[in-house]
């Protein structure tokens, strides 16, 4: 089930990166010959997390770089691994739902009713499998909640759900409806950690499957993104398997749209010309989809049967820009970030003020990419800041990166890297593919460069304490022993690591970085796993980091997607630096068959909001038979957002 519903059965077939990706001398003695000296700069950080009181784009205005604390110690007692079906938070903590599936998001919005849903309703009702959480704030106590809705488990939404093929019209507009993004306008309760949804509405939106985007940057308007209800290619209905994010220091959400590909049909039935594109991305061209196996949204809406429509599956995989300040803004997707099957967004600043983007590529064997604006970041609210902020993702170099190790004679799985330039603007730096195909087939561009393979990258983010930008690299079971290189060590991969690279003079626009392996997730007692060399008796068992985030005093927080050691998954946070570096302790648990996202913690660190996904998602569970009745009780289970905050005595910071 996990497989069909979430990235469309990208685990049960071969990783489409085939390419043999070998050194191209010629491809790099030009690009190194472009390289002078490395820049060296102050680090300028402070973009990462809300600023509590400011306006987000004010907060961001001031680049000050969170407060070092010499402490960040965790005090928290960590959770025990579990098999609840519920939250599990440490003591001297309390939890709350704040948004779940169905709830009312737009003005006048019906009241969620499971046996009788309709699209209608689901347009203006909170999506489904919540996951990347941003808070904007509108002042101390209220903000803007934005919440991407990745996918929709139809076998745990309906009774009696059999397959695409003999659903009904309106089952697959529901679908259709719950994904995307809410935004919701959000208050604290009293003087609390706690949120709540306000009784104001007039700011909240929804954004789904058929909401009109902007194609921008270099890419629009080109050939490929054509199609024949947008023969200019420079408007797409819709965002598809919203997973994580980021957010700009101009006050932006970044949303990125995932698992595309799963929503397809008939690439056996494209032209021929399209299919290495198709099958670069896990879109089958040998044989037809069958509908009875996926959603059969082909069957209400053509542009999803690609031998009809073959460029439609290539106005999806892109970082997607929305103003959540702004209930009108119609959102852009950014072809200069790339398209692939983006997870992160995050960004920081450069020493020189231009906005830096860190990107990840969440399949077997992809790579990891950054880009940086040409233009810098003008700081301020006036009109002219905010025209000029909102294009300097349309303006500046896309690079993937290659890790090289220095061999593990010393002990580390460490080495060097380099940021391999793909494409500014209308320049192209790849050879044989045009500046248009490199940012539409990014992955084919990025095979012919020499980038290395990762174990599936997650978020990636710059800890705005240390300066370091950290990776989650999920897991990897394909990657056999004579695969492994030192940033991917550990053949079948099972449980995952995370990898920090600190770019050169601590310049986030650098094109040279060193690189380290702080921690290799699994059991502690396996040998193979490594927790920056903190006693391994102490810490506790952590499997599949995905989603990161950094509390103020830098301490890493890493949430977990499919924990192959059989308990839930959960958040866990572990400090990077002092006598506790690799002090890995678990925060809390999420319910039976859930994916831990979203994690944010709030600047006053007084709240640490988690999207729970696909609570009850495991094999064999349907409406009829749910594993999961989180969070109601009321005989199915809900995605839901929630908060947690300090009730014991002392700091009310979450895990100081
Ligand atoms: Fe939707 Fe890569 O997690
Ligand atoms: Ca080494
Ligand atoms: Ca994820």
């Amino acid at each position: 089930m996990t497989c069909v519903y979430r990235c469309g059965n990208q685990c049960a077939h071969e990783p489409p990166n085939t390419s043999g990706n070998e050194y191209f001398g010629d491809v790099m003695s030009r690009v190194l010959s472009r390289r002078g000296l490395l820049r060296a700069g102050a680090l300028v950080a402070g973009v990462g997390g809300i600023a509590g009181a400011l306006p987000a784009a004010a907060a961001a205005a001031t680049g000050a770089t969170a407060p070092a604390r010499a402490g960040g110690a965790l005090t928290f007692t960590p959770v025990a691994p579990n098999t609840r079906d519920d939250v599990t938070v440490p003591d001297g903590y309390g939890w709350d739902v704040v948004l779940r599936w169905g709830d009312p998001v737009l003005p006048g919005a019906p009241e969620f009713d499971f046996e009788h849903q309709t699209a209608e309703a689901q347009r203006q009702q909170f999506g489904y499998n919540c996951d990347y959480v941003m808070l904007f704030p509108l002042g101390p106590d209220r903000g803007l909640l934005t919440v991407n809705h990745e996918y929709t488990n139809e076998e745990l939404m309906f009774h009696g759900w059999q397959g695409g093929a003999s659903a009904t019209e309106e089952q697959i507009r529901i679908s259709m409806a719950a994904h995307g993004m809410s935004v919701v306008e959000v208050e604290r309760v009293g003087h609390t950690g706690r949120w709540r949804p306000a009784q104001r509405r007039h700011r909240n939106r929804r954004i789904h499957t058929h909401t009109p985007m902007l194609l921008t940057g270099p890419a629009a308007g080109s050939d490929l993104l054509k199609t024949k209800a947008d023969p200019n290619g420079r408007w797409v209905l819709g965002m598809l398997n919203n997973c994580s994010g980021g957010r700009t220091p101009w006050g932006t959400v970044l949303t990125c749209e995932e698992n595309f590909h799963q929503y397809f049909v008939g690439g056996d039935g494209a032209p021929e010309p399209a299919k290495p594109g198709l099958q670069r991305y896990g879109i089958p061209t040998d044989r037809r989809i069958p509908s009875s196996g996926y959603r059969g949204w082909e069957r209400v809406d053509e542009r999803f049967d690609l031998a009809k429509h073959p460029n439609e599956a290539n106005r999806f995989g892109y970082v997607v820009e929305i103003d959540p300040y702004d209930p009108d803004f119609v959102p852009r997707k950014r072809t200069h970030l790339g398209r692939f099957k983006h997870e992160a967004a995050n960004t920081t600043l450069s020493a020189d003020r231009r906005v830096v983007v860190y990107l990840g590529d969440d399949e077997r064997f992809e790579y990891i990419y950054k880009f940086v604006s040409r233009h810098r970041y003008l700081p301020g609210d006036s009109r002219k800041a905010r025209e000029h902020n909102l294009r300097l993702l349309d303006e500046g170099t896309l690079y993937v990166a290659r890790f090289t190790g220095d061999g593990t004679a010393d002990g580390q799985y460490d080495g060097t890297g380099e940021w391999i330039p793909l494409v500014s603007g209308n320049v192209s730096h790849v050879p044989g593919m045009t500046a248009e195909e490199v940012l539409v087939f990014t992955r084919l561009a990025a095979d012919k460069v020499g980038a290395t393979k990762m174990d599936r990258p997650e978020d990636i983010e710059r800890n705005p304490v240390t300066g370091e930008v950290y990776a989650a690299l999920t897991n990897n079971t394909r990657r056999t022993p004579g695969q492994v290189d030192e940033a991917n060590p550990r053949p079948a991969n099972k449980h995952g690591h995370v990898l920090a690279i600190r770019e050169a003079g601590d310049d986030a626009a650098a094109e040279r970085f060193t690189w380290h392996i702080p921690l290799v997730c699994g059991d502690p007692n396996d040998p193979s796993t490594y927790f920056a060399g903190y006693d391994k008796s102490k810490v506790s068992p952590i499997s599949c980091p995905d989603n990161l985030t950094f509390d103020a005093a830098g301490n890493l927080w890493i949430a977990t997607d499919g924990n192959a050691l059989g308990s839930n998954d959960g958040l866990f946070a572990m400090p990077v630096r002092g006598p506790e570096r690799g002090h890995v302790k678990q925060f809390l648990t999420v319910p039976h068959g859930a994916e831990t996202c979203g994690p944010l913690i709030t600047a006053d660190q007084r709240t640490c909001f988690v999207a729970v996904q696909h609570p009850g998602e495991v094999d064999g569970a349907s409406a009829d038979n749910p594993a999961s009745t989180w969070p109601d009780r009321r005989g199915f289970p809900r995605p839901s957002v929630i908060c947690v905050w300090r009730t014991g005595p002392g700091s009310p910071r979450i895990g100081a």
